[in-house]
């Protein structure tokens, strides 16, 4: 496996994913994960991140010499090589300009790490600090116009300025697989069938009853196959928390859903309680917060009730690794929370289950891998996300049923009409909000003061960043009509023409 030491770099997920899709299992840990942790996990390769800081400032993270010298080959990037040149008596210093997007590189000598490419291609920069000098000892492999040291070698230590991880730099992933196979002669050993079957052994050992909340996204139906596999019915309960936020027909159309897969699951119905409590509520993060504890207690009864009449050891979550690391990187206080994501943690330790998370090491492509393999229908694995807050974060404002009914209809339409035009795929998420401002508007004689409803609908690798989706104007056009004539309490519709960042997918 290789070791992704991590220093807070937005891409560093990115890297982790393609040298998976190598097919070479890899991990992320803080980047002050113990040394002798590191000996125990006993890499193929150690690779260190990005970072938003600079290696000179006195609180900036670092690495101890020591990481560089246990015999497996490393590669830094961006600040992670700025970190090796620093720690090995390099310079780095602020540069009089930053290098930020397609940048020219030129190689000026033979190495592995470049092995089979070009003399000169584009790669993609982000810094504003630069290595303007190395040691003697040191062999510098690459310089760009602004760069004197782009790239470097020494012994099996390696350090790159650019981002080889990232879609828009030429031949980054074969700089990856150079690093990977030639420079740490890694096995290509990570199979997701392997893991599947791995993954359905183990759980078939754990003997108990399994206790699971369900939403009918990707994760949980997944989730919900996989255990299907591997405990008999009786040793299973599935629920679904009808939160009054879920879309028109939901909670019906999700337990067909498992139906037609074999599998049973319970509706709670909870709307009377949460829409009691977001009763007034009108701040975002109040009304998350309010959500996820609401979500527990209800889970919680549901759970005792069943415990009642079956023995349970186990609660399954379908947890996916950015969830593990997110909640890691934060504790090391390098991450910002931005929002309150809606999660069911803290519930195993109170209700004294263990917990099964079986996709703790996966990411979301990879668990649609194994959704495949498991024959789930492409409708249910192709779903747009959908906040676990539901519509709340939809409605500016106040959560009311009359809002909640308005929203419902919007929705309905528009996801009728993406499906119609076969445009639902083309884009990773597309919904409606209703914004909690009145405007104007004219219907056959009489004046109309209405809500405004907004649509959004973006185009995105994995929700970290995400730009707004180019939909023909003639789709808006016939969207628009349709919601003003149906729904008579929406007087505009609006385009969301923002990405993210600045802004976030969700409007809350
Ligand atoms: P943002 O709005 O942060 O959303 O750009 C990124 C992705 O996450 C989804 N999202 C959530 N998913 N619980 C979830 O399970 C939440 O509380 C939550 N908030 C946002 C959002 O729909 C988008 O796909």
């Amino acid at each position: 496996m290789i070791l992704i030491l991590d220093f807070g770099s937005q891409y560093t997920h990115l890297i982790s994913r393609r040298i998976r899709g190598l097919g070479v299992y890899t991990e992320i840990v803080p980047f002050h994960f113990e040394i002798e942790q590191i000996k125990r996990k006993n890499p193929a390769g150690i690779i260190l991140s990005g970072g938003p800081q600079s290696v000179y400032e006195e609180n900036s993270p670092k690495v101890s010499k020591e990481i560089l010298f246990l015999g497996i080959p490393v590669l830094g990037i961006c600040y992670g090589a700025q970190l090796i040149a620093h720690i090995l008596g390099g310079k780095v210093k602020r540069a009089n300009v930053g290098e930020y997007g397609r940048t020219r590189i030129f190689i000026s000598k033979d190495d592995p790490l470049f092995h089979d490419l070009p003399k000169t291609f584009n790669v993609w920069m982000s810094h504003g600090d630069i290595i303007s000098d190395v040691p003697d000892f040191f062999e510098k492999l690459a310089t760009t116009d602004f760069s004197p040291v782009s790239a470097f070698r020494y012994s099996n230590i390696y350090g790159v300025q650019f981002h080889p991880e990232v879609f828009h730099t030429e031949y980054g992933l074969d700089i990856i697989r150079n690093f990977v196979f030639l420079i740490c002669k890694a096995q290509k050993d990570w199979s997701i069938q392997d893991f599947l079957n791995r993954k359905i052994d183990e759980i078939k050992n754990k003997d108990g009853g399994v206790i699971c909340a369900v939403s009918g996204g990707v994760d949980s139906t997944t989730l919900a196959v996989i255990l299907s596999r591997a405990k008999r019915k009786e040793e299973l309960n599935f629920v679904l928390v009808d939160t009054g936020l879920l879309r028109k027909n939901e909670a019906e159309n999700v337990r067909k859903d498992f139906l037609s897969l074999g599998i049973e699951i319970d509706v709670v119905n909870a709307e009377e309680i949460f829409l009691s409590k977001l009763a007034g509520i009108e701040d975002p993060e109040e009304k998350r917060k309010i959500i996820g504890k609401t979500f527990i207690e209800v889970f919680e009864k549901y759970a005792e009730e069943k415990k009642r009449v079956s023995e349970i050891r186990f609660l399954a979550q379908g947890t996916l690794y950015p969830d593990v690391i997110e909640s890691g990187v934060s504790v090391s206080g390098t991450a910002h929370v931005i929002k309150t994501h809606h999660n069911v943690g803290g519930l195993p330790e109170k209700l004294g289950f263990e917990l099964l998370e079986p996709f703790r090491e996966l990411y979301k492509d990879e668990v649609r891998e194994i959704g495949k393999i498991l024959n789930i229908p492409p409708r249910i694995l192709n779903k747009h996300p959908f906040p676990g807050p539901g519509l709340a974060v939809r409605i500016m404002g106040e959560v009311t049923r009359e809002k909640l009914q308005i929203l419902r209809e919007a929705e309905f339409i528009f996801q009728n009409e993406l499906s119609k035009w076969e445009l639902y795929n083309s884009v990773w998420q597309a919904f409606c909000v209703l914004l909690n401002t009145k405007s104007t508007g004219v219907v056959g004689d009489s004046r109309r003061y209405g809500w405004v409803l907004a649509i959004r609908a973006v185009e995105s690798a994995d929700a970290m960043t995400a730009d707004w989706a180019r939909l023909p104007y003639e789709f808006l056009d016939e969207v628009a009509r349709k919601i003003v004539a149906s729904v008579p309490q929406i007087s505009r519709v609006v385009y969301d023409i923002t990405s993210k960042p600045p802004a976030t997918i969700e409007w809350e």
